[in-house]
Parts: structure tokens; sequence; C-alpha cells
């Protein structure tokens, strides 16, 4: 078997994650929510700067109604169902000498991807979103400039297919992505052998 048929084993978790959108308008325990920020919590970054900051509303929250507005109607029309939006922001600056961090983003990435992980281990919807007007958000939840908005993710108890459109229905299912070797080069871009 060559290189490019063959699939490495990592672990469990990571191959089977995937991002659902049928949801059922349950709400999560505060409990459950405070884990999937103290997962982000525990993500790396440059210099141990931790610039993820999440700016959430639940569905109970008078909050709710203006971070679905947020969205494009494509998105709001499936996210309604989710038990809480999230804002994620990273802090561009770094605290400990005032200067610009390159990797703000990149660790921010890092936070959120954890938190998608553990939400996935406790049998949750986690769905990112960058469906949502960016300018607008700044404003409503009052995001300070140092700060970027990287994206919005909702999370959600799972519901069934049919709470979707058909058109979403069909496409309710775990995406595939592009092979390894497609990912990766040997000393400059665009090596290969
Ligand atoms: C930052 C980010 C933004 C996304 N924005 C949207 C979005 O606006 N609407 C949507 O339906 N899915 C959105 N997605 C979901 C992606 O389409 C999905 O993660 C990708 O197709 C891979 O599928 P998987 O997560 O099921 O493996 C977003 C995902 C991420 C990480």
């Amino acid at each position: 078997m060559s290189d490019s048929q063959k699939h490495y084993h990592v672990v469990d978790l990571l191959k089977n994650r995937w991002s659902p959108r049928a949801m059922s308008g349950e709400s999560l325990e505060h409990e459950e929510l405070l884990t999937l920020f103290e997962a982000a919590r525990w993500a790396p970054s440059s210099y141990n700067h931790q610039p993820w900051r999440f700016v959430y509303a639940t569905r109970t929250m008078p909050e709710w109604e203006m971070f679905l507005n947020l969205m494009v109607p494509f998105n709001r029309e499936w996210a309604q169902n989710a038990a809480v939006a999230l804002l994620v922001l990273s802090h561009k600056i770094f605290e400990y000498n005032n200067t610009f961090s390159r990797t703000h983003s990149f660790d921010t990435g890092a936070a959120t991807q954890n938190l998608a992980l553990q939400g996935f281990a406790m049998d949750l919807v986690v769905h990112g979103i960058e469906g949502f007007d960016y300018d607008k958000a700044r404003i409503e939840c009052e995001v300070p400039d140092s700060y970027d908005i990287q994206a919005m993710f909702v999370v959600g108890k799972k519901g069934p297919v049919t709470v979707l459109p058909l058109e979403l229905q069909k496409r309710e299912i775990p995406s595939d992505r592009l092979k390894t070797e497609e990912l990766i080069f040997k000393g400059k871009f665009g090596v290969k052998d």
C-alpha cells in the first residue's frame, strides 16, 4: 500500500469529532458549560500568554437573540436550537511587555479546538461559525480594539436530524479531509520527494 492510501492511526477523539448541526434546543447545565471553558483553559500558547477570551450567551439570557441576529440567515436557522453561543476573541497584545503577539490567533485556535474536543467527548454538538457580522458583534458585545474576533461557536445537545431543513439533513455527515501528504513538504515549500 502506498503512503497516499494509508491511514495512520490517531486517537479516536480526533478521528471521530465532527460538527453536526442538529440540536434539540435544550439548555446545558452550567457545570457542562464551565467544563468546556476549562478545556480551553489548558491549551498551550506562546509565552503562556493565554490570549483566548469567550463572550457567551445561553438561550435563557437576554443577549441570546442578539447573538442569533449576528448570524447570517443560513446559520441562524440551525443554530437557533443551540444551548449557547460563544464569541471567540484573542488578545493581540502580550500583557507582560505590551507588544504585538504574532501567535494570538494560533493560540486561540488551539484553545477552541480543546473546547470542541471536550464537547464532542461529552456527546454535545460543537459547531464553528464564520457566517456572522463581525463588525456588529464588536459593537454589540463591546469588544475592545486590542482583541480580534476570531469566530463564533455554538454548543448544544444533540437533536434528531429532522429538526433541520431537508437540504441540511443531507449534509449531516462527517466531512472528508485532504490527504496527509498534501499537507506536508520536505525542507522547502512545495517539495514532495
Ligand atoms: C472557524 C470556523 C468557522 C465555521 N463557520 C461555519 C459557518 O459559518 N457555518 C457552518 O455551517 N459551518 C461552519 N463551520 C464548520 C465547518 O464547515 C466544518 O468544521 C468543516 O466542514 C469540517 O467539518 P467537521 O467539523 O464536521 O469535521 C466552521 C468551522 C470553523 C472551525
